[in-house]
């Protein structure tokens, strides 16, 4: 490890909030960013896989762990105790972080892609019926295409896809064509992973509705980078992942409209989801506790609640302003190398740069960035339909946090120059 990254910073500020925002105090919070990789400092630009953990964070399991950790619900002792008071308040941060009316409506689980899961083997299991349709777009996750697949396969409802124009937006007016009677959900990510699109998810859910259909919103990629209020949204479900929004892995939640929750079977049997069990009949809990068998991840709750304290103590306006000037930074600097082929151009976008080379396969780009201390992602993003579309089995994608600096997104367009000078 070296420290001697932090100290080569030049202090970078956003020019409308120079005294709240300096991003060299940012990233003193973020341990993991002061070491070198191959004798470079790392600049990690792949946060749309997962975010890095601030202090905040790792002192706050820590400190479950050394001081007051036990089991949850279950225990009269004070540890118990402690520990039901400290899952307990992470759910009352998620709430205030999503604008969720209730507790009630929030439900742990281990990820976003869980949380669409469960939809799809509760009320989709319970609501599909053969010629109904699921609406899904050409930008989804696969977390957001599969489990629809599979619960029409069990259903005999139908798929239908809303496609992506080249810019990588949605095309809102086949959606509209797509819009029928049938339609009983429409499943759409918030901001796209691989494209970097912020969708205009309260229009799509308003359209949605006026149709009689739900909407679940896939928020992880959304939730690092913008305030979240269901309620303004008016989505059906919303689910996002902890490790993205700069906490643990292994914790996730799905927020769910309380009617529909408490309409929906559970999905797994077990403790803590029960009121009563008798070997003839077993009384379910109520919501959302319904929803969670089993000794839950409490030290990640815990630390999904240290993490949404932490974004809200830098602040969300901070945050979308410093990473809107990142990726115009960024966008600017790859548009200056004629070499690159940028996929995802949509006017209104979360800082994430998706790109080809003509001279190099992905793999190669990001193996050679990372000599040079650059982490990136390279693949298919888990969209392999949308790379289909766009004729490319993989790209190069870097992604962006408001711990990055312009500095970095420097050493990236000189990295990409290094590729091709060494493939051309
Ligand atoms: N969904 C994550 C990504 O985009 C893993 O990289």
């Amino acid at each position: 490890m070296c420290c001697a990254l932090n100290a080569a910073i030049k202090p970078e500020t956003v020019s409308d909030h120079p005294a709240v925002f300096d991003v060299k105090r940012i990233r003193d919070d973020f341990p993991i960013l002061r070491q070198q990789i191959h004798g470079k400092p790392l600049a990690y630009l792949d946060n749309a896989a997962s975010a890095q953990k601030p202090q905040a964070v790792i002192d706050a399991m820590d400190e479950v762990m050394t001081s007051y950790y036990s089991n949850i619900h279950r225990g009269v002792h004070k540890l118990s105790e402690l520990s039901t008071r400290g899952h307990d308040e992470a759910r009352v941060k998620v709430r205030k972080f999503l604008n969720a009316p209730e507790e009630k409506q929030v439900v742990f689980v281990r990820n976003a892609t869980e949380a669409i899961n469960l939809v799809a083997r509760t009320w989709g299991d319970a609501n599909l019926k053969p010629g109904d349709e699921v609406l899904i777009t050409h930008m989804e996750h696969h977390s957001n295409i599969v489990p629809w697949q599979m619960a029409c396969e069990r259903s005999g409802a139908h798929l239908k896809v809303v496609p992506v124009l080249d810019n990588g937006e949605l095309d809102l007016d086949a959606f509209d064509s797509l819009l029928s009677p049938k339609t009983k959900l429409v499943c759409v990510v918030h901001v796209s992973n691989a494209l970097g699109t912020i969708n205009p998810v309260e229009d799509i859910i308003q359209r949605a509705h006026n149709h009689g259909a739900l909407v679940l919103v896939d928020g992880a990629q959304s939730t690092p980078h913008m305030r979240i209020d269901v309620q303004a949204m008016d989505c059906d479900f919303f689910a996002f992942s902890g490790h993205k929004v700069y906490g643990p892995s292994g914790v996730g939640v799905l927020y769910g409209k309380r009617e529909h929750l408490e309409a929906m079977p559970p999905l797994f049997g077990g403790g803590d989801m029960i009121l009563s069990v008798s070997i003839e009949k077993t009384v379910y809990n109520e919501i959302p506790y319904k929803f969670e068998a089993g000794t839950p991840d409490i030290i990640g709750a815990i630390g999904l609640g240290a993490a949404i304290d932490y974004l809200e103590s830098v602040g969300f306006d901070n945050i979308e302003a410093y990473e809107n000037e990142l990726l115009e930074y960024g966008t600017a600097k790859l548009a200056d190398i004629a070499d690159v082929k940028m996929i995802g151009t949509a006017p209104n976008k979360a800082a994430i740069l998706n790109f080809v080379l003509d001279c190099a396969h992905p793999h190669d780009i990001g193996t050679i960035l990372d000599r040079e201390g650059i982490a990136v992602r390279t693949g298919h993003h888990c969209t392999e339909p949308l790379m289909k579309r766009y004729n490319v089995p993989a790209t190069a994608r870097a992604s962006m946090s408001f711990y990055n600096t312009k500095d970095e997104l420097d050493r990236l367009a000189d990295g990409i120059r290094k590729v091709i000078r060494m493939f051309q």
